[in-house]
């Protein structure tokens, strides 16, 4: 069993190159037409990107997998840029997932508005003039202008009931009106989309961003004469960003019984399976999987298979036995697992027997860590393989602007930034799949936190006050 498992989740070159091509053909299709593809190749509404001459106060929401964040931004323009910054991070509780979408706007329109109550002297606009916000929000949502759009579904460990249909600019309005707070959404952004601003800020050759966190997306910079279901293009720029929304990607995917199980017992069988493969809300369930298997089956831990382990192991308390899935989820103890390099792994043991009350001989620990090491691999190298196809596509409509020159693609969320091992495979697999002499072009770089300064910039850009 466990050595089907292994040949079935098995990324060799020629599985990712026939990923990086399904990729490229899935956003061909996604473009010529809404529906066309798992891809909905979303239209940003963002035209126009931060040129670093932006001026003025703005907040940001961002409203992520796990937190959700609050942040201000004076911006200096050309030579100053961003003269003073503060933010706060809220995490959602988990209760708020599954409620109502009144709840859960209410409870970010609160935060939002005591962090608005705090602005003190080193910000600068006249009190009583309306705030602008730019708002992240890391859902599907089918963008109607550059300030609003409405929720396809959620995603992610999101069963919101009353959302999917509506403006969420709307509900958020509503929401700040409720809690008396003088502010107006400039700028409705993906996380991805937030990201990618934020980084071009700094550096003029970023193309294309990608969120590696709870879920997993990207976005990109597109010609707009190559967007056939884009009717009447008005861009002064010629461009535009798409958020792909690669995680309902399918293609070609090396998947097991594991993550076929894991699927079916997910609040959205048959959806995000790009995402189920490779984001951090799932990897540690599917090792957690994979473990009970091997110790029901092979007598991985000995007599032991405790009754935790099946609940409660890699997977938080609320997982996903009970219908939901935590967002408190157990891949941060998968990637501590692989960090442990002692010749008895003796972290591995300690983080086994705190989980799920088992003692591991040496043995057992190092299979452990080569099961945490396989899922790692091909998330990792999956994602590669994502990103080439993105660059491929680009590539092929512009040849030689992508390819024969610096292209950055900027990089954010938990799973990039915290585990070294995933880093690691997925720019193996690009370089890999590129060859040396294009890789040595394409830069891929963390951008930390830039999609709360993205979505101020897009506000700025989108400012009724002019800017
Ligand atoms: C953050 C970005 O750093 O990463 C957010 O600012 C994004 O916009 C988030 O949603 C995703 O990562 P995670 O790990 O919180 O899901
Ligand atoms: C999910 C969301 C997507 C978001 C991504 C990363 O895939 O559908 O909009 O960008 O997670 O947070």
């Amino acid at each position: 069993d466990s050595h089907q498992a292994a040949e079935d989740c098995a990324t060799p070159l020629p599985v990712l190159r026939h990923v990086a091509d399904a990729m490229a053909a899935d956003m061909r299709a996604g473009l010529e037409a809404d529906g066309g593809s798992d891809l909905k190749m979303i239209l940003s509404y963002v035209d126009a990107l931060p040129t670093g001459n932006e001026k003025g106060l703005f907040y940001a929401l961002d409203l992520g997998g796990t937190n959700f964040r609050v942040l201000r931004v004076q911006l200096g323009g050309k030579d100053e840029r961003v003269v003073a910054t503060e933010f706060e991070q809220v995490s959602i509780p988990q209760e708020l997932m599954f409620g109502t979408s009144e709840e859960l706007f209410d409870f970010i329109a609160s935060g939002l508005a005591k962090f608005a109550q705090k602005e003190g002297g080193k910000f600068n606009l006249p009190q009583g003039r309306t705030r602008e916000l730019g708002f992240t929000f890391s859902f599907p949502v089918k963008q109607t202008s550059i300030d609003s759009g409405i929720l396809i579904k959620w995603t992610k460990g999101f069963a919101v009931s009353g959302t999917a249909g509506k403006d969420v600019v709307v509900c958020l309005n509503e929401a700040m009106k409720r809690q008396e707070l003088n502010m107006r959404v400039s700028a409705l952004v993906n996380d991805t989309v937030g990201t990618l601003a934020g980084a071009r800020y700094w550096d003029d050759d970023v193309m294309v961003a990608v969120i590696l966190g709870t879920g997993t997306n990207a976005c990109y910079v597109e010609r707009v004469d190559a967007i056939p279901k884009l009717h009447s293009p008005n861009s002064t720029s010629g461009r535009t960003i798409v958020n792909t929304e690669w995680g309902a990607f399918s293609s070609g995917l090396p998947l097991t019984e594991f993550d076929r199980e894991m699927d079916a017992e997910s609040i959205n069988p048959g959806e995000q399976i790009f995402e189920k493969t490779i984001s951090g809300m799932y990897l540690g369930e599917i090792v957690r999987r994979v473990l009970i298997r091997m110790a029901e089956d092979a007598r991985l831990f000995g007599d032991c298979v405790p009754k935790s382990f099946k609940c409660h192991f890699l997977s938080g308390i609320n997982c996903f036995c009970s219908k939901r899935q935590s967002i408190d989820n157990r891949t941060p103890d998968i990637c501590a697992m692989q960090q442990d390099t002692s010749r008895d792994s003796e972290e591995v043991g300690s983080i086994l027997y705190n989980l799920a009350g088992v003692n591991s001989n040496l043995s057992a620990r190092k299979i452990v860590i080569g099961v945490c090491d396989a899922i790692a691999r091909r998330g990792g190298q999956l994602a590669g393989a994502g990103i080439v196809g993105i660059l491929q596509k680009m590539e092929e409509d512009s040849k030689g602007l992508i390819f024969g020159k610096r292209t950055v693609v900027a990089m954010d969320g938990g799973l990039y930034e915290h585990y070294p091992q995933y880093r690691r495979y997925l720019q193996d697999a690009v370089t890999e799949l590129l060859g040396p002499e294009v890789s040595k072009n394409i830069v891929i770089e963390h951008s930390k936190d830039g999609s709360g300064i993205g979505a101020a910039l897009l506000a700025a850009t989108n400012s009724m006050y002019g800017h």
